[in-house]
């Protein structure tokens, strides 16, 4: 089965799994973080190197108020509860996005999170969290933008590298493959730069049901994929170590 270096995923249908089953919608996102804390788990056992989740859009700010609470909550009892986990099986935690804008609270033990798992080397699990692409792609502009100003970058040294090092991904490799649940097929403003080449795979299946069979479902189609890079069928047999990324 081949092993992607880096998996993004967009969870995507606790809201319709609640309801499909009379519940509240914060009674999907609680088996939602129940699949997320399995399938950290069994990543970091296939020895996928990069895990990232989107976990909190920009735009989840304008849910209903109890909705954005509930979410913040489960997020703090997850870094909390996955804390021993990450430091045993040396996981590292980074996180994208706006997250000056979550409540101090779960900024703060987030932050400590960071921190206290910054020398872990098995797998790298980031979380988007009030995040959003675009946002990412003009704070990262504008970063530029500045140091132009300030006269420390000139404007036409800034290459594709000097982009992705200015984005929150800085240091991130691009995902090989996005996995998104519960039949939508769109990208939701999610790492519009880094997914240029990455391979997408949807399935039916709503978060909360995402088990390991679905994972592996996911995996071996993504090891059917040939990926080319722009490049022809040839070009990647014969050059397979020479693939630009
Ligand atoms: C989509 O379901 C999911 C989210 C908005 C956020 C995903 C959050 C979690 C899995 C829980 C918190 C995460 C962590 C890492 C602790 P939806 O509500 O959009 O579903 P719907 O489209 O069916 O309404």
């Amino acid at each position: 089965m081949a092993i992607p270096r880096h998996l993004a995923i967009i969870m995507d249908g606790n809201g319709r799994w609640a309801e499909n089953h009379h519940l509240p919608r914060v009674s999907g996102h609680r088996r939602g973080v129940e699949t997320v804390q399995s399938i950290v788990r069994s990543c970091r056992e296939l020895g996928i190197g990069y895990l990232t989740l989107y976990a909190f859009s920009s735009e989840n700010w304008g849910r209903p108020e109890e909705e954005v609470g509930a979410l913040m909550g489960l997020l703090g009892q997850f870094l909390k509860s996955e804390m021993e986990t990450m430091l045993a099986r040396g996981i590292r935690l980074r996180v994208i996005g706006e997250t000056r804008r979550l409540p101090a609270p779960i900024f703060h033990v987030l932050d400590e999170a960071v921190e206290r798992t910054a020398g872990n080397r098995e797998m790298v699990l980031t979380l988007a969290l009030s995040y959003g692409a675009r946002n990412e792609l003009v704070r990262a502009a504008r970063a530029l933008a500045e140091r132009v100003a300030a006269g420390v970058l000139a404007a036409d040294s800034i290459d594709d590298e000097t982009f992705a090092s200015a984005l929150d991904t800085a240091e991130i490799p691009d995902p090989d493959l996005l996995i998104r649940t519960s039949g939508e097929m769109r990208i939701s403003n999610f790492l519009l730069w880094q997914l240029a080449y990455t391979e997408l795979y949807f399935t039916e299946t709503l978060w909360p049901d995402f088990d390991d069979d679905q994972l592996q479902l996911a995996l071996k189609e993504y090891g059917r994929r040939q990926r080319r890079f722009g490049l022809t069928a040839a070009q990647i047999h014969g050059k397979d170590r020479e693939v630009p990324h």
